[in-house]
């Protein structure tokens, strides 16, 4: 197989939301480690998940994709992954039942670590820092040193998902014995340093993979047609997402499916829709009617959480369940309404007991007691289990 990509399209166009290396002296060096490096997952795991969504799409399965926001290096033991798949497998579990239909069971994990955000700087305790960007770049910690980005760590991301992923392709072999489907991989394919040095071409089949996941997607931050992330998607085989947000036009929308989905394949495109319960009535409907009219056979997703985060009264960002209630169920009557199946969710989840999301009998004032995320609040397993049985 060629180790090097081709080069490609996504390498003259302009990018969002990239980190700022500052001409790092390792810079180079770690470019070329990914370049060697052996691929994290492989065509023939892509295709496997990209059979399952097309299942999906075709309305014979349904989905559920979780984790955290952002991952944490220091969670790439085999305990935390335990935990981590002990949720999702709980969340699908309980889908499995309330649908009567397999659900396939995909992460936010094993390659979460790098987050798109809103302001490059925060003022921390009255000292300016830039922001965290996930450990992909940078580290939480409240300092300048640890918040500079290091192009290092993305070394480090990549031996962290190795280590998961091998995890993850234990479990599916035992699972595929219960008839249970996944766990498989996915997340923000961000960084494009380190997901275009990771992209793999297969000179007999002529095709593509990206080699740091199963299922990438585009955030609502990058997914401009014009730009690199949708580039660097329509040039790799893999089964790939995209965010869509409320500020959405039907041409957009229908731009990324034909760049995204040119063939018409089922399973390949997933739109993971994330309006916000006040949007979603108004802005979902053109946007299903323009798809469905288009033909694409996409698999159609709701993510009730990145529309809806807020600030409570002590200044941390929340959600409240009964916002993501209110657009998972109005997400459901427009799909269903224009004769199409509901996918699944997209969720934040968190394997450990937090107290991050205010659930509908909660209150603002316990949001301190653990609240643990690295980036935004994530729900608890019974938070989101009474979001599956609310929507189902
Ligand atoms: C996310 O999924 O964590 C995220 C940043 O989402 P979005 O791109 O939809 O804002
Ligand atoms: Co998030």
């Amino acid at each position: 197989m060629r180790r090097d990509p081709l080069p490609s399209a996504w390498e003259s166009l302009p990018a969002q939301q990239q980190p700022e290396w500052d001409a790092h002296p390792l810079h180079a060096a770690v470019l070329g480690r990914l370049r060697n490096a052996a691929p994290l997952v492989t065509h023939a795991e892509a295709a496997t998940l990209g059979q399952g969504l097309a299942e999906v799409a075709l309305g014979r399965a349904r989905v559920v994709q979780a984790g955290d926001c952002a991952e944490s290096f220091y969670e790439s033991g085999a305990a935390h992954t335990a935990a981590k798949v002990a949720a999702i497998d709980a969340l699908a579990d309980r889908m499995a039942a309330l649908a009567g239909q397999s659900v396939l069971r995909i992460g936010r994990i094993a390659g979460q670590y790098a987050k798109p955000r809103s302001a490059p700087v925060e003022v921390v305790d009255g000292v300016k820092l830039p922001v965290f960007r996930g450990h992909m770049v940078n580290q939480e910690t409240v300092s300048e040193l640890a918040r500079r980005p290091d192009p290092r760590r993305m070394v480090w991301a990549y031996h962290a998902s190795a280590e998961i992923l091998s995890d993850l392709r234990a479990r599916r072999r035992a699972a595929a014995d219960g008839g249970r489907l996944g766990p498989w991989s996915s997340h923000e394919a961000l960084v494009l340093d380190y997901e275009a040095g990771l992209v793999r071409h297969d000179p007999v089949s002529g095709r593509s993979l990206l080699g740091s996941t199963h299922f990438p997607w585009i955030g609502e931050r990058t997914r401009q047609l014009d730009h690199a992330h949708v580039a660097l998607l329509a040039a790799v085989g893999n089964p790939v997402g995209c965010k869509i947000g409320p500020s959405t036009d039907p041409d957009t929308l229908l731009g990324l499916c034909a760049a995204l989905d040119p063939d018409r394949v089922p399973g390949r495109l997933t739109l993971i829709f994330r309006m916000g319960r006040d949007m979603v009535a108004g802005a979902l409907p053109p946007l299903v009617r323009a798809v469905v009219s288009a033909g694409h056979p996409v698999v159609w997703m709701s993510d009730p959480m990145h529309g809806n985060t807020r600030r409570a009264a002590g200044g941390v960002k929340t959600r409240y369940l009964a916002d993501l209630v209110a657009e998972s169920r109005e997400f459901r009557r427009v799909v269903e309404g224009a004769g199409r199946h509901v996918g699944g969710l997209h969720l934040e989840v968190a394997a450990e007991h937090v107290t991050e999301c205010v659930g509908r009998h909660g209150d603002e004032s316990a949001l301190t007691e653990r609240y643990r995320t690295l980036c935004d609040p994530r729900l608890t397993v019974e938070q989101a289990s009474e979001l599956i049985d609310a929507t189902f």
